[in-house]
């Protein structure tokens, strides 16, 4: 199915800016059906939820397509989708709830890959219950976090393990799929951070095992807030703080407050729009796995021609691979990467410097707490994009 980049980006009113944007990791441009579809509900009569107003139903059917398009987007069920203001509130949320089934002497495991939303909050609530932190280190030289980095940690005192499905800062995929059945059979409970894969592929929540999925709608085209996606039989057995008016309903219970309805229909528009980034048929979930094939098709071909463009005059970070998100980090001999930032930005580039908040992993790849440069591809990079950015680092590299 062929990727129309030129197509694409037409609906990114953003670009007109000129700039060329590789800080989609950090926050994607938006498409104009997304805004229009914000606009649309602000504009339109809104009310709380409810059964007899036009504007309660139209809030219901806002709340029920977006479960319905977050579960497409992930291979999930409707009624396990929990929205909330971002990834990271959603999982203090989460590690707090679980958190109250532990006892002393229990364990949790952790990874110096993940960004540090899926690691505070585990390590906050385990030092609040007595609980014991293990650490599941990567391999500096590659970025990759094997298997057995996490699996030899397990034990029957093993409550969680919190794992990323992607780097953030290399875009190393560790195999999650080959992780959760050792998690499942010493009784732990698989909390993935799939915020920075979600953008760039497939995802199949079930066939991975996680118990609980954790993404961004700001990272792949839609609004600023958060999902986790989990079994609903799951949902039944936890027991959040709550008020005592709200529902205790599944999964409506896990939310606190009213929903950002607004942001609910940008995020069903933005599903819909991955789902269109080819012209496939078929149910929603049938499209979204035809685009997301050839969106990936797409930015590994850009990767590829950055990592060959800025090769001899960078310092990639992590190896290439097969299991990769088109990401790349970035060093310069003897020039810091917050000047290689601010250079780039004044060529009209936009790729920025810092530990993006994957603090253990920085410091673990011994880059500190300045990091490195992070370029990273989105829907809407095409190669004049990409060529920009070499042509801009080979000039600074020129001084
Ligand atoms: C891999 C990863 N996990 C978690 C987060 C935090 O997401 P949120 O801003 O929705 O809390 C980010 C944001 O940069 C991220 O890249």
């Amino acid at each position: 199915m062929p990727f129309d980049v030129a197509a694409v980006r037409a609906h990114f009113p953003a670009l007109r800016e000129g700039v060329a944007h590789f800080d989609g990791p950090g926050g994607s441009q938006v498409p104009d059906v997304v805004a229009k579809a914000v606009a649309d509900a602000l504009l339109s009569g809104l009310a709380n939820r409810g059964s007899i107003t036009a504007a309660e139903l139209r809030v219901e059917h806002i709340v029920a397509s977006a479960r319905q398009a977050a579960a497409d987007l992930l291979g999930a069920q409707p009624s396990g989708i929990i929205f909330g203001r971002s990834m990271t509130q959603l999982t203090y949320d989460l590690s707090r709830t679980l958190a109250k089934q532990w006892r002393p002497g229990d364990e949790v495991i952790v990874t110096k890959l993940d960004h540090d939303a899926n690691v505070r909050p585990w390590v906050q609530a385990a030092e609040a219950h007595d609980v014991r932190v293990r650490w599941a280190e990567f391999d500096r030289a590659t970025g990759e976090l094997p298997v057995s980095a996490v699996t030899s940690l397990l034990t029957d005192r093993t409550r969680v393990v919190a794992v990323t499905a992607a780097s953030n800062l290399l875009g190393t995929r560790p195999s999650i799929a080959r992780i959760t059945p050792h998690a499942r059979k010493a009784g732990a409970l698989v909390y993935v951070d799939g915020v920075h894969l979600t953008p760039h592929a497939w995802v199949d929540v079930e066939a991975m095992g996680a118990d609980f999925f954790a993404c961004s709608p700001y990272k792949f085209l839609g609004p600023h807030m958060g999902i986790v996606a989990a079994r609903p039989t799951l949902l039944e057995t936890l027991r959040p703080d709550k008020l005592l008016p709200a529902t205790n309903a599944v999964p409506e219970r896990f939310e606190y407050g009213t929903l950002p309805y607004e942001q609910l229909a940008g995020t069903t528009a933005a599903i819909d729009f991955l789902a269109g980034l080819t012209a496939g048929t078929g149910p929603r979930r049938t499209r979204l796995a035809q685009s997301m094939q050839a969106l990936e098709q797409h930015e590994s071909a850009m990767l590829k021609r950055m990592e060959a463009g800025l090769s001899g005059v960078a310092r990639l970070h992590g190896s290439p691979n097969r299991d990769r998100t088109p990401t790349a980090l970035f060093t310069m001999d003897g020039i810091p990467p917050a000047e290689i930032y601010r250079e780039l930005a004044a060529r009209g580039v936009n790729a920025p410097a810092g530990t993006f908040y994957a603090l253990e992993c920085a410091r673990w790849l011994g880059l500190g707490d300045a990091g490195a440069v992070r370029a990273g591809v989105a829907p809407y990079t095409d190669e004049s994009d990409v060529d920009r950015l070499i042509a801009a680092v080979h000039e600074i590299s020129r001084g």
